[in-house]
């Protein structure tokens, strides 16, 4: 039930796939609208704190999620995959897999290398140490554009991504997607 099978994906799987993909999702717009609230300071305040907290949310899960992937086994294909088809998905759930990771990380960068150096208070609760950089404009300006390139470059990723799993539920009538919403009862 909790782990995965050579037939199933088990619960930690599953949980970890929805936290991390709804986070994900809602960090885009969120990020985006960071940027688009330039001439109301109080309210872009507010959303860069709402989004560096989800941020390090994101990435206090995707870290141990990261390490339980390369730790459990995966299911197999479901019968009638084409090779193609099976390697363009293990690849492109690869690299989801890593920009869950570096998107954040990158996000972390902009923070630390920002000359106005405002902290990074999580949900109010905690305040997260910026990474030991030399604060510069010019810094900031390039990661800023990492941070910017890889997430929107993962929110196209993911949008095939969904899009191919709503073709095996509506078109295909496979299991792939039920797979991915509870384990397999035996
Ligand atoms: C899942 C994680 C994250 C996603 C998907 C994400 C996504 C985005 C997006 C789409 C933007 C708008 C970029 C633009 O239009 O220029 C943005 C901006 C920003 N994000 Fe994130 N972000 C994440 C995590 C973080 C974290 C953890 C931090 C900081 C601790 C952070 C800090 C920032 C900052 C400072 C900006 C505005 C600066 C800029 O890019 O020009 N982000 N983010
Ligand atoms: C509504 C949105 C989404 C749907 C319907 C969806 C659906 C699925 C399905 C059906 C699988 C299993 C595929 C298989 O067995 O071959 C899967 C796996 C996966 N998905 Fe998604 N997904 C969504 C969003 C996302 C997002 C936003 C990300 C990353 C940012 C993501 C990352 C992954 C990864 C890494 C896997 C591999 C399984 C694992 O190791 O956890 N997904 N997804």
């Amino acid at each position: 039930m909790w782990r995965n099978t050579d037939e199933s994906y088990g619960w930690v799987t599953i949980l970890f796939h929805w936290a991390i993909a709804i986070l994900f999702l809602c960090q885009i717009p969120l990020g985006y609208l960071t940027q688009a609230t330039e001439n109301r300071p109080a309210l872009q305040f507010e959303l860069y704190q709402w989004h560096k907290s989800i941020g390090f949310l994101v990435l206090a899960l995707a870290v141990p999620r990261l390490i339980w992937v390369l730790l459990t086994v995966k299911p197999r294909p479901l019968p009638k995959t084409t090779r193609l088809e099976a390697i363009a998905a293990r690849t492109a759930h690869l690299v989801l897999l890593l920009l869950t990771v570096l998107v954040p990380l990158a996000g972390w960068a902009v923070a630390s290398a920002s000359p106005l150096r405002i902290p990074s208070y999580v949900f109010n609760l905690v305040v997260i140490p910026p990474l030991p950089f030399t604060p510069s404009e010019r810094q900031e300006i390039f990661w800023s554009n990492v941070h910017a390139v890889l997430a929107y470059g993962g929110g196209m990723i993911a949008l095939v991504h969904i899009l191919a799993a709503l073709r095996h539920h509506i078109l295909l009538r496979d299991a792939t997607l039920i797979r991915m919403l509870r384990p397999h009862r035996d």
